[in-house]
Order: structure tokens, then C-alpha cells, then sequence
């Protein structure tokens, strides 16, 4: 079967992944997080790696198994994945940034289980490190690709995102739609390049999906 799925030859290719939620405490007990599975990351690092390539995964917490013959390695925080990416992506050649990294954390994490009071309560979030922007801004060689969750005007706040952090492509999710996307095991996406194209990826399984958007990036790279 895995011999059967080597469409590319992504031999001697190193490809780093990012998948799942980020997970951002508030105390011992508490945290902020997303409605992200980590399912489409997961599969996108399986069909890399049955391709030949050296997989990397990084991800944050999910109920997934790991994929074997991939690297992976477990962050929880949008911090903790950044210290991760920054310090393996420079020698990689494919980046695709799947997890859905919280914007903003807790300004104060309390050291100790904070008790109830009366009345309401009042939280002050800081932002994150945007990480894709980050390797938008210090990309050498590196092949980029986003994902973006978007409720509106999907195809102008994507390519927006394109171009605001400097990627190559990007992976476009409609969240309002309720049959898709997030905990599901299938999807619908729309492939957005640098140089204009629109690939629509019809609905299928998140496996058929990612073969899909490996395809699509093996066609780009041929370009080049
Ligand atoms: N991303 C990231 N680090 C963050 C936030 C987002 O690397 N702190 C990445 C995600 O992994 C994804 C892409 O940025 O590949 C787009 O995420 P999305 O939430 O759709 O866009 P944002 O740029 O965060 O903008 P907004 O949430 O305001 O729409
Ligand atoms: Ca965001």
C-alpha cells in the first residue's frame, strides 16, 4: 500500500509540519484553546513522509497517534511551538503551518488555582508571536505554506494573508461551514499561490485532501 502512494519522489526532502490546537494557561488548571483535531496536519505529515520525505511534526495537543516514521514532537503553547519551529526550520525545504495557533494568551499565568469571587471576571490576553509571519519574514530557500479559517470573504482575507506574511502558498478552510473542516474527517479547501492560482480541492477525506495539496506544492516546486 505505502509503495502504491509514492506519487512524488519527495526522497531527500526535508518537510516541517505544524498541526493541532495551542493550549494557553491561565492557571495549573485552566486553559484557552481551539476547536482544532490536528487531522489534517497529521495527514499531510503521513502523505510527506510516504512520499520519501524526512518528516518533522510539531504539534500541539491532540487524541491523534503520532505517524511513524515521522518526527514528532509535542509542544502545548504557541510559545513552545515557536521555540520549536525556529529552531529546525532553516535547513528545511517544505514548511506548511496546519495548527491553529491561539492569537493571543493570558497577560498573567497564575502559579496557583485562582479562586472564584463574587461577580464577574476580567482577564487581560496579550498577543502571540505571529510564527508564520516570522518565517515569512526570515525565509531563505524555504517553500511556505499557510492555512487560513476564515467565516467571510474567504478568498480576499486569504490572499491578504498570502501576501501579508510573505508565503507561497496558502490553504484556505470555510469554518462556517458546520459539515467540514475542524473535528471531521473530511474537508474542502481552496489551494492559493503567490502567482495567482485558485485551486479548488473538492470535498473528500482529509488523506485525499492532503494528497491533494502535496500534489499541488510538488507542482509548484517543479516550477522553480
Ligand atoms: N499562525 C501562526 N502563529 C500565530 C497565529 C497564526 O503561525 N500566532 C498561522 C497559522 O498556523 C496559519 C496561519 O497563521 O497557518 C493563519 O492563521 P489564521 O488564524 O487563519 O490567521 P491569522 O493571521 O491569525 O489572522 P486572524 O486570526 O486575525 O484571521
Ligand atoms: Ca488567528
Amino acid at each position: 500500500e505505502m509503495e502504491t502512494n509514492r506519487t512524488n519522489n519527495w526522497m531527500g526532502k526535508k518537510v516541517l509540519i505544524t498541526a493541532g490546537p495551542t493550549r494557553e494557561a491561565l492557571d495549573p488548571v485552566r486553559f484557552f484553546t481551539n476547536y482544532s483535531s490536528g487531522k489534517m496536519g497529521y495527514a499531510l505529515a503521513q502523505v510527506a513522509m510516504e512520499n520519501g520525505a524526512e518528516v518533522i511534526l510539531i504539534t500541539g495537543p491532540t487524541t491523534l497517534t503520532p505517524p511513524v516514521n515521522v518526527t514528532t514532537i509535542e509542544v502545548s503553547s504557541a510559545d513552545e511551538m515557536f521555540e520549536q519551529v525556529k529552531s529546525r526550520y532553516e535547513n528545511m525545504d517544505i514548511i506548511i503551518k496546519a495548527a491553529a495557533v491561539a492569537d493571543y494568551r493570558p497577560t498573567l499565568r497564575n502559579e496557583h488555582k485562582m479562586k472564584k469571587q463574587d461577580g464577574p471576571l476580567t482577564l487581560e490576553m496579550e498577543r502571540t508571536t505571529d510564527i508564520l509571519q516570522y518565517l515569512g519574514q526570515h525565509k531563505t530557500k524555504q517553500f511556505i505554506v499557510g492555512f487560513a479559517a476564515e467565516t467571510q470573504d474567504i478568498v480576499r482575507y486569504g490572499r491578504k494573508k498570502l501576501e501579508n506574511k510573505n508565503l507561497d502558498a496558502i490553504v484556505l478552510n470555510d469554518i462556517s461551514r458546520k459539515d467540514i473542516g475542524f473535528a471531521s474527517d473530511r474537508n474542502e479547501v481552496l489551494f492559493m499561490t503567490r502567482d495567482g492560482k485558485e485551486q479548488a480541492i473538492e470535498q473528500d477525506s482529509k488523506k485525499n485532501i492532503a494528497k491533494q495539496i502535496i500534489q499541488l506544492i510538488d507542482s509548484e516546486l517543479r516550477k522553480v
